[in-house]
């Protein structure tokens, strides 16, 4: 069969894209990954080699390659409803081409690739990649495995896919970058946009409560959170037994409070991580853990979205993949708005694919990087998943009302990269900022928490 799809860019509308990772500069390539961790992680039960019922497969060959066998190995951390949910449309799609290839869903729990990454780290280090992993464009993909020489450039198939002209050129800048060869490449398949900076609502909560409207500002937030909170309700749901959520949660503050150039500069060194800006968010930070539910640590995101699910909690400050949990979860009463502070701003990270050196099922990984980067895979996909598509042709129908307001934020919205989703820094500064968030949760020193960030940026921005 025949390619079906096609490539078809639309004039590029997508000028603020360009400044998606304008924070990020040039790829540290001569930074090493960090040490492989040892953490024993979960893999997810049940194979995924009987994909079925996956509403979304059609009977196209999108991916221009059929037949094949042997095992497709496809690593990455979707084991979440509304993850998994996306992951198996796409594996549906796959296997309509593909039917005799083996798809092994090699999934490890742990949000935000909490546990997946250490675990992909020491299968790289030794010698047994899988065929095609999950990582984010950015600095996580450039300062990691592209400078270590684990991956394998994808020139040929950005050529013959169209894929060099079927992303907005900031996504293409920045899954590309120079190799440990010194020329320029590009490395890995944007399948979707994740937003980072939602406050999402249980709505019937909020109108009992006399809340009409979601909070804006920081001031907006603490007054219905002391309205919320004198009623019994726990006003912020947080999950943070995976570290990643309160990092990620100051995060939100930290571009709510500096606003878009002065969190941007925090990781190229124009903004200072000792400014008086970076004590404020510590102290609106600080405030806002007065109005967490208390058991957080023992809760992960998509337990804490439960509690905002049965009302125990009102709101939670989380990226998109929540509109995914709720779709899996088959809740509706829900409502969103931009974290306090952020409005017009889009903290964005994206999800790729990337092709391991030495990976057993070559062709059968290429295959599924061409039908993650069309058309129609990226529209079986992100409806389920809570994001929007990479590609500029991509976004028409199926997608939910949060869906199209997000695809038509990102059009107009001021891009600013994730730091906890490996848009930002490398992976290294990641988890720095990130330990050094998580120690705060519970001390609470905002004079050693902002010591911990300056030495954090002084050891990495060297
Ligand atoms: C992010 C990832 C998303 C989502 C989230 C929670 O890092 O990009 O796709 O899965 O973690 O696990």
């Amino acid at each position: 069969m025949e390619l079906k799809h096609r490539v078809m860019v639309a004039a590029a509308p997508l000028t603020a894209v360009a400044l998606l990772l304008s924070a990020c500069g040039g790829s540290d390539v001569a930074t090493a990954i960090p040490a492989a961790a040892t953490a024993i992680a979960t893999v997810a039960p049940g194979a995924a080699t009987a994909m079925t019922g996956a509403a979304t497969a059609v009977a196209t060959n999108v991916t221009g390659m059929t037949g094949g066998s042997g095992k497709l190995e496809m690593f990455s951390w979707w084991t979440t409803g509304g993850e998994e949910a996306g992951l198996k449309a796409l594996y549906a799609l796959y296997k309509t081409d593909h039917a005799n290839v083996e798809i092994v869903n090699q999934a490890v729990a742990g949000a935000a690739g909490s546990d997946a990454k250490a675990v992909l780290k020491t299968r790289m280090l030794g010698g047994d990649p899988p065929d095609a992993f999950q990582v984010h464009m950015g600095h996580e993909l450039l300062d990691g495995y592209v400078a270590a020489g684990q991956v394998e450039p994808l020139d040929a198939l950005y050529k013959s896919e169209g894929f060099d002209k079927a992303f907005p050129q900031g996504v293409l800048d920045i899954v590309s970058g120079k190799g440990p060869d010194g020329v320029q490449h590009f490395w890995s398949v944007p399948v979707n946009i994740h937003r980072a900076n939602v406050l999402w609502y249980n709505k019937t909560v909020l109108s009992a409560n006399g809340i009409t409207a979601p909070p804006a500002t920081f001031d907006e937030f603490f007054k219905d959170a002391d309205i919320l909170k004198a009623k019994g309700i726990t006003p912020l749901a947080l999950g943070d037994k995976v570290t990643f959520a309160s990092a990620h949660l100051f995060e939100t503050v930290l571009v709510g409070t500096l606003g878009p150039d002065g969190y941007k500069g925090l990781w190229t060194g124009a903004t200072k991580w000792d400014d008086a800006k970076v004590t404020t968010a510590l102290n609106n930070f600080k405030k806002m853990l007065g109005y967490i539910n208390s058991d957080h640590a023992a809760l992960t995101w998509d337990q804490a979205n439960d509690q905002l699910i049965a009302g125990k909690s009102a709101m939670t400050i989380m990226g998109d993949w929540v509109d995914a949990d709720y779709k899996a979860k088959k809740f509706t009463d829900y409502g969103w708005a931009n974290a306090p502070g952020t409005a017009g701003i889009y903290d964005a990270l994206s999800d790729t694919f990337a092709l391991p050196k030495g990976a057993k099922n070559h062709d059968n990984a290429l295959a599924w990087l061409k039908l993650a980067g069309s058309q129609p895979g990226q529209d079986a996909f992100n409806p389920l998943k809570g994001s929007i598509p990479a590609r500029i042709d991509a976004g028409k129908g199926g997608y939910d009302a949060y869906l199209q307001s997000a695809i038509s934020d990102w059009k107009k919205d001021t891009i600013v990269p994730s730091v906890v989703h490996g848009a930002a820094a490398k992976d290294g500064w990641a988890q720095a900022y990130t330990d050094a968030v998580n120690t705060f949760v519970t001390s609470q020193d905002v004079a050693a928490t902002q010591k911990a960030l300056v030495q954090a940026a002084a050891d990495n921005l060297k």
